[in-house]
């Protein structure tokens, strides 16, 4: 088979299909699987080279109780017990739930200039307002919303390359994710800052390290709920994170388990959420997002702190009718309300995966629920789902063959 197709780009979906099926022998009944495009039926508009769509499944947290409001928050997510344990830590975390908060929505426009000669920076700082104006003259709508270049920072950077200046737009983009605004505004401006500075504008991008975006949740957990030893052990725990790159990976993955489900269910670029979350960690040595510590009352408080690269407009926001509908579940009025939220839940797993693996490690309620699964598939409905596991837990036998032998015999 060759990988090399020309013109597969315009084929239509369905021819596509029918050469990939036939290219890589799929049946028709795996062809027939690809092709139900589901809710997405303009899939083939939104990115290249369609033959299908890959679904999730949508869960709702429960139990998030959010700055005094209660929020039933959709999650898309392939893995088991992410939902039940962003739920149940929410549900610990009551009454008093969550706070959190956000900064203005301002994500910073990167231009690389190569060759700038001495004294740059003066003059891009000089010419503040003239670049300001430029920025604005194509976005009169998000001006007129009140978002829009704010500042500009100038940085000098010593590169293997040479040196380097690096000029910073930082762009309130209001409801946005924020990318094409900013990319725009680059490619605006930088022709003219090529001009002042006699340097050349090489890269024109939009910078995933939102330092100046950043939300920020809290919660406490009552002494009483969780007992004096597992709020020892989540404290441990949080210093191994603390101490060792090799866990804090997998500490903050657990947060992103939650943060991505929340912007996936919302049609947001969860791999921009990603990068900055990761590059943020790692300013001054890989780190945790969260933070864990005894209050004054001995009770356990959590939080998180991370940049939150998510928006409420654009991209698949609209054009995928899930997104908008999870949108509609959230109540999400703002960017900051959906961030705020993703930051809760990226907190409330953080704590449910230390929880469970300072008590009876991770592993049980995730076996549990993957024999439940299995249960499902040999027929079984929720109730007899739940007894059937219990057998096959406590035989340590799991198959979907089992299952089904011991739903046969539940029903004689
Ligand atoms: C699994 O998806 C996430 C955990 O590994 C997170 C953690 O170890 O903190 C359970």
């Amino acid at each position: 088979m060759r990988s090399d197709l020309p013109g597969f780009h315009d084929l239509s979906l369905d021819e596509r299909l029918s050469l990939v099926k036939k290219l890589c022998v799929l049946t028709d009944e795996e062809a027939e699987t690809l092709r139900k495009t589901g809710c997405l039926p303009h899939s083939d508009r939104m990115i290249e080279n369609v033959v299908g769509t890959i679904e999730l499944p949508l869960g709702i947290a429960t139990n998030f109780m959010i700055n005094g409001h209660d929020v039933l928050v959709p999650m898309a997510i392939e893995e088991p017990s992410v939902v039940a344990a962003a739920s149940h830590a929410a549900k610990l975390a009551r009454p008093d739930g969550f706070v959190a908060s956000s900064d203005e929505p301002v994500m910073i426009g990167q231009i690389q200039l190569i060759g700038a000669k001495p004294g740059a920076s003066e003059k891009i700082y000089e010419n503040r307002d003239k670049i300001t104006e430029i920025a604005h003259a194509k976005d009169s709508v998000l001006v007129k919303l009140g978002g829009g270049l704010k500042d500009i920072e100038v940085r000098e950077l010593d590169t293997e390359r040479g040196k380097m200046v690096i000029v910073h737009l930082l762009v309130n983009v209001q409801d946005a994710m924020g990318a094409n605004a900013v990319n725009t505004m680059c490619e605006e401006v930088a022709p003219f800052i090529e001009e002042i500075t006699g340097g050349r504008a090489l890269l024109k991008i939009i910078s995933n390290l939102a330092v100046h975006r950043m939300t920020r949740a809290k919660a406490v957990w009552k002494k009483d709920v969780l007992g004096e030893d597992v709020i020892e052990g989540i404290l441990d725990a949080y210093a191994f994170a603390r101490a060792d790159p090799f866990r804090s990976a997998t500490h903050n993955k657990g947060i992103m388990n939650g943060v991505d489900a929340v912007l996936v269910a919302t049609g947001n670029d969860f791999r921009a959420a990603e990068a900055g979350a990761h590059a943020f960690a790692a300013i001054g040595g890989y780190k945790p997002l969260t933070s864990y510590w005894k209050n004054g009352t001995g009770d356990l408080a959590g939080s998180i702190e991370l940049p939150m690269v998510a928006g409420i407009v654009g991209g698949a926001t609209k054009s995928n009718p899930i997104a908008k509908i999870s949108l509609k579940i959230l109540g999400a009025k703002h960017a900051h309300d959906l961030s705020e939220v993703a930051a809760c839940v990226g907190l409330a797993n953080n704590f449910a995966a230390l929880r469970a693996m300072v008590k009876e490690g991770i592993q049980k309620g995730h076996m549990k629920l993957h024999m439940h699964n299995i249960a499902l598939i040999a027929g079984a409905t929720h109730e007899e789902a739940l007894k059937i596991t219990d057998i096959m837990l406590s035989e340590k036998k799991i198959s979907v063959a089992r299952a089904a032998e011991l739903l046969e015999i539940m029903r004689k």
